[in-house]
């Protein structure tokens, strides 16, 4: 039994029909079963319940040989680090109660750079805590999402530019969440891997900000530029659209850490490097986002 856990989510819903597509049996953890998909409904096992509630988790993982665990990004916590922990704790408790064999999880790339990088060094202090049970894990050290600019969507149809307090030509890895996965998927599906480490998924090629906004411009057939913001300015923006303080801050952390090498801190490899290209994921998943 495999358990996962945000099956609504843009990872952890693809991992599930991943898993399911190999006839693998797997519970779900969900604060809302209705916003399952029928079909995946009606071939998992749910426990309703936040995945940061202990006696959701044990019940979630009695008899359950892996985990695949994502902490849900939040816009609204005052403190990131703590709200990292906050799901890991019990996690922890629970994997050590249910004698789980291996976990999986979602991570930041950069884990051997001593630097404050807000969430991403958030998520390596989760890693830290889960290695401390001893338990089989392996973190996936993913680079930005491709998905991240699905949020820009009405910038770049009523701007025709996208934005981000980035260097605009430095070139980084960036990966569609099908690749995160997939690979999520297969190390869930084999039994063979013991020990603690991390597994980069990288995507198929570094790009800057400059060549995705050429990518787009392809792609959406009008001109797109790329507009790198200073961070004062995105910071009060994220403030505006909701984001705590704290939150603002950490993503500020981020892209500074970004912007001196963070996410290039994995050497590319033909294993860590996967096949999803933006200029695919653009066809296949922006385009049809920026028509509607
Ligand atoms: N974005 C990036 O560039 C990037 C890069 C590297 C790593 N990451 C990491 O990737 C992770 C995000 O993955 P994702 O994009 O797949 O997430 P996502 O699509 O935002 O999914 C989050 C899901 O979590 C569920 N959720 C929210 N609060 C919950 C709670 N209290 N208990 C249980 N479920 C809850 C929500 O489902 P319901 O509303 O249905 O409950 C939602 O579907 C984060 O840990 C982030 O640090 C992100």
């Amino acid at each position: 039994m495999i358990v996962v856990t945000t099956p609504t989510g843009q990872i952890g819903s693809q991992v599930v029909a991943n898993l399911l597509a190999a006839n693998e049996p797997v519970r779900v953890i969900a604060r809302d079963p209705d916003r399952l998909a029928a079909e995946v409904r009606a071939k998992v096992e749910v426990v309703q319940g936040s995945s940061d509630d202990e006696s959701v988790l044990m019940r979630a993982l009695e008899g359950a040989e892996c985990l695949f665990l994502v902490v849900p990004p939040s816009f609204a916590t005052n403190d990131v680090g703590e709200y990292y922990l906050r799901f890991t704790r019990p996690v922890c408790r629970a994997i050590e109660s249910k004698r789980v064999k291996r976990v999986v999880t979602v991570s930041g790339v950069g884990r051997r750079i001593a630097v404050n990088a807000g969430p991403v060094t958030a998520s390596f202090a989760k890693d830290v805590e889960i290695e401390r049970t001893g338990v089989d894990l392996r973190a996936l050290w993913c680079p930005g999402f491709m998905e991240n600019l699905l949020r820009q969507v009405d910038a770049l149809n009523h701007q025709a530019a996208f934005f981000a307090p980035i260097l605009p030509d430095l070139r980084a890895p960036l990966v569609a969440t099908r690749d995160i996965a997939a690979s999520g998927a297969k190390l869930l599906l084999d039994r063979s891997w013991t020990g603690q480490g991390g597994v980069a998924v990288l995507g198929p090629e570094d790009l800057s900000c400059n060549d995705m906004a050429r990518i787009l411009t392809d792609v959406l057939g009008k001109p797109i530029r790329f507009h790198s913001v200073p961070g004062d300015e995105y910071k009060t923006q994220l403030i505006r659209f909701g984001a705590t303080e704290a939150f603002a801050q950490g993503l500020m952390d981020m892209y500074a850490a970004k912007d001196s090498g963070l996410d290039n801190a994995e050497p590319r490899t033909p294993e860590n490097t996967t096949p999803t290209t933006f200029r695919q994921w653009c066809e296949e998943i922006l385009k049809p986002a920026f028509l509607s």
